[in-house]
């Protein structure tokens, strides 16, 4: 029960990570960056910045400008520091546990994003040397660990290889040293270096320093970097000095703000009539590369999470119909209990991330590049760690996604992967021709949203939702299912509408609301039916379709569009009605209690 309670705690997990060093005062740089990393969910912050050769920590449990406000972080001095938004893992959400945490003597402050597996051991034996701890933390154990190899060897260098060498598990930590210095190490979760004139960033998101430049360092894993003065070192967990390029960074910072919208998931269901034809505008040689990986393979795995994982279920769909290609779709979290004997090295594995940096989903890759399988990825965050690791792989190219649940990121992988369908099967389906019907039919839908809104407003105190769809509309029930369950915190699922009488019609009464997709393809006849069945059990339902029916209590009117093209557009009513669901309910869309964006821990 302990382990299972814990499996459930860690899967919630990430926090933020940001240090600067440079000219100007570090503490309200540290805290704009924190606010632009708030997307990531967190629940306490902290701040240690440097003056006058001494540490100065503050930190507390609540929102960036709540512990701001109370612990009036931004007057902190120094133009050096690092700063930390928790999300609790070992140990509950209180001031002390909150990072940076010092080690005894205050000479040194760490903040951490990870899960330190073997720190009750590493705390046992600190504890034994005369360390006194003040957290419930596992991070607590890098402050100590430091400083006991600091005081033995005199080197932040030496200090930091031993240190990485004692840690496992998965982690990426930041510290300050009083005499001036930040280092910074990871190990499976991400730290990106940020260049600025005369100073450096470090921090886990890019969208932590991108705001005062775009070039940075992806740190790869098992890399080091000390910022000592003007200098930046790189070395590896043996010492031996490393290079990694400088990348300049795409992405706009004007990208990240809500503008005119009340919520970033709002503004981001209205990108996508540009972000599903972005989606689609990798180059023809990228996408050839991409594709020649698949001609070749004897067998093809997908795999993915979440919402990334319900692309999988519409590739193997369309692979299968269209490019006559067998595969095998897989979540991520279950990749590594299926017999893995099939795999080897005639195989291709297609990892689908939006962020490209979801420990499941890298765990899975990890695995099957063990057995040589070859790995292609579809990421919309090109210099993630997924991308990084791939043979080949496709941007979906639809920017900064800030809203926790994804939604244009989703219809955006969906274009790839007709996109690279349709290169295999010399355009049968035709995404690229169709482009121009595409978008007509996301702005015809959008125009729809005071309608849906209407809708909502009629659903009092609903349950339980359940969404039936056949074929290629099963994969998109199941994720209008997930957006209302993690947007408005209502029970909903998606029912294959075949599998009804298998059983889940024995829930149907007078009380339940049930959507129906149902455009006109070859799945219309038997939908109806299905649709027919609950409503004579009192059901309330709503239809998503091109063509109209009597049964329906509320109709969602969507374009026809090229019949195996649906799925892209009648996801978009699903995700409105989810949106306003959570407004009816007074929860923020954009920041759902419990979730965090990217899920970089098991
Ligand atoms: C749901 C949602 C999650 C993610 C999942 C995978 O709205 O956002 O289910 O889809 O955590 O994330 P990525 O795609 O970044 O690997």
């Amino acid at each position: 029960m302990i382990k299972v309670l814990r499996s459930v705690i860690l899967l919630l997990v990430v926090c933020s990570i940001i240090g600067y060093k440079g000219n100007v005062l570090a503490a309200p740089v540290l805290i704009d960056s924190l606010k632009r990393m708030e997307y990531r969910g967190y629940d306490s912050v902290g701040i240690a910045t440097i003056t006058d050769g001494k540490i100065l920590v503050r930190k507390g449990v609540g929102k960036v400008a709540e512990v701001n406000r109370s612990l009036d972080l931004g007057r902190m001095p120094g133009q050096m520091g690092i700063g930390h938004t928790r999300w609790a893992t070992h140990g509950g959400v209180t001031d002390s546990n909150a990072h940076p945490h010092s080690a005894c003597t205050n000479d040194i402050a760490v903040v951490h994003n990870g899960i330190i597996e073997n720190y009750s051991e590493l705390k046992e034996e600190l504890m034994l040397q005369g360390h006194i701890f003040k957290s419930q933390t596992d991070s607590e154990v890098i402050a100590h660990l430091l400083e006991a190899h600091y005081s033995k060897e005199g080197s932040i260098k030496q200090a930091m290889i031993e240190t990485c060498k004692r840690l496992k598990g998965a982690y990426a930590f930041v510290a300050v040293f009083e005499e001036g210095t930040i280092s910074g190490a990871r190990f499976d979760e991400p730290l990106i270096i940020g260049i600025v004139d005369n100073g450096y960033f470090i921090s886990s998101d890019i969208l932590g320093f991108l705001k005062y430049t775009d070039k940075s360092i992806f740190l790869d894993n098992k890399d080091i970097a000390i910022i000592d003065g003007e200098k930046l070192e790189l070395f590896d967990f043996e010492g031996f000095s490393i290079k990694r390029p400088i990348t300049q960074v795409a992405w706009e910072l004007a990208a990240v703000e809500k503008g005119a919208y009340a919520h970033h998931t709002l503004k981001e269901i209205h990108q996508q009539v540009q972000t599903i034809i972005e989606g689609m505008s990798d180059s023809k040689e990228k996408m050839e590369a991409f594709c020649s990986f698949l001609t070749n393979a004897k067998s093809i795995y997908i795999t993915g999470s979440g919402t990334s994982y319900h692309s999988t279920l519409i590739l193997k769909h369309i692979f299968g119909k269209f490019a006559k290609i067998r595969s095998e779709a897989i979540m991520s979290s279950e990749f590594q209990y299926m017999a893995q004997d099939p795999i080897d090295e005639t195989s291709v594995l297609i990892a689908i991330s939006q962020s490209g940096e979801t420990a499941d989903v890298l765990q899975s890759v990890k695995a099957a590049k063990q057995m040589r399988a070859k790995i292609l990825s579809i990421v919309n965050v090109p210099t993630s760690s997924l991308a990084r690791i791939s043979n080949s792989f496709l941007n979906v190219n639809c920017g900064p996604e800030i809203g926790v649940a994804a939604t244009k990121s989703f219809t955006g992988q969906l274009s790839a992967l007709y996109n690279v369908t349709d290169t295999l099967c010399h355009g049968c389906i035709g995404i690229a021709a169709n482009k121009n019907e595409l978008i007509a039919a996301v702005n015809l839908i959008l125009s729809t949203e005071n309608n849906i809104a209407k809708i909502v407003n009629t659903m009092y105190d609903v349950k339980d939702i359940y969404i039936l769809g056949r074929s290629l509309h099963y994969p998109i029930a199941l994720e209008g299912a997930l957006k209302i369950k993690e947007l408005a915190y209502i029970h909903a699922e998606g029912i294959a509408a075949g599998e009804l009488k298998h059983g889940p019609l024995a829930l149907i009464d007078k009380n339940t609301v049930v959507i129906v997709i149902n455009p006109s393809d070859s799945t219309f006849d038997d939908t109806i039916s299905n649709a027919h069945e609950i409503k004579a059990r009192g059901a309330f339902v709503i239809g998503i379709s091109d063509k109209e029916n009597d049964l329906y209590d509320h109709f969602i009117k969507i374009p026809k569009v090229k019949e195996a093209l649906f799925p892209l557009i009648e996801v978009i009513p699903l995700q409105i009605l989810a949106y306003y669901l959570a407004l009816k309910k007074n929860v923020d869309p954009d920041y759902p209690r419990n979730l965090a964006k990217s899920v970089t821990v098991k």
